[in-house]
């Protein structure tokens, strides 16, 4: 196990309290992404913790892909998942440099409140670039220096 993994599945328990401290971030990155999404898109969640926003959002979207490096945070999202009978969206413990995320598969890839924790972001952004369809949106919340950013 890295040292990543070993960090986010420690913070995997206290996690939830976070996601309410910081409750209006999270609620206006969601209101804010949810005017670039259709129906019928095929979506990545980069980072996708306990699966808060992946549950919100699957029901403007056709399916989830939701991916995290930590086993913890996935075991919570599938709870989640479960617990809303959320059918479109599949959880899965790995990253974005994983194989099977083929060129050109996604037409969105969301990124929340994460990409400031990735010390390889020039080649994490070139990979999504990859597996974005042409014409495809990333769309991402993020810390940067104090200020929080929302891009799309
Ligand atoms: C601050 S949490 C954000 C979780 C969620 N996106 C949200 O907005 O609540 C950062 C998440 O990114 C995950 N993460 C960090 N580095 C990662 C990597 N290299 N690949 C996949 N997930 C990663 C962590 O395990 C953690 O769940």
């Amino acid at each position: 196990m890295d040292k990543t993994e070993k960090f986010w599945d420690k913070a995997a328990k206290n996690y939830g309290t976070t996601e309410e401290r910081f409750a209006h971030i999270h609620s206006k990155a969601r209101d804010k992404t949810t005017e670039h999404l259709k129906s019928t898109d095929v979506v990545l969640d980069y980072g996708c913790g306990t699966g808060t926003k992946s549950c919100e959002l699957a029901n403007f979207v056709g399916k989830i892909l939701a991916i995290d490096i930590s086993g913890e945070m996935i075991e919570l999202a599938e709870a989640e998942g479960s617990a809303n009978a959320i059918e479109n969206v599949c959880f899965e413990q790995t990253t974005i440099f994983d194989k099977a995320l083929e060129r050109d598969s996604f037409d969105v890839v969301m990124a929340f409140n994460m990409l400031h924790t990735v010390p390889n972001l020039q080649s994490v952004v070139k990979r999504i670039h990859e597996i974005l369809k042409p014409g495809g949106r990333f769309i991402s919340n993020t810390l940067f220096g104090r200020e929080e950013v929302f891009l799309s």
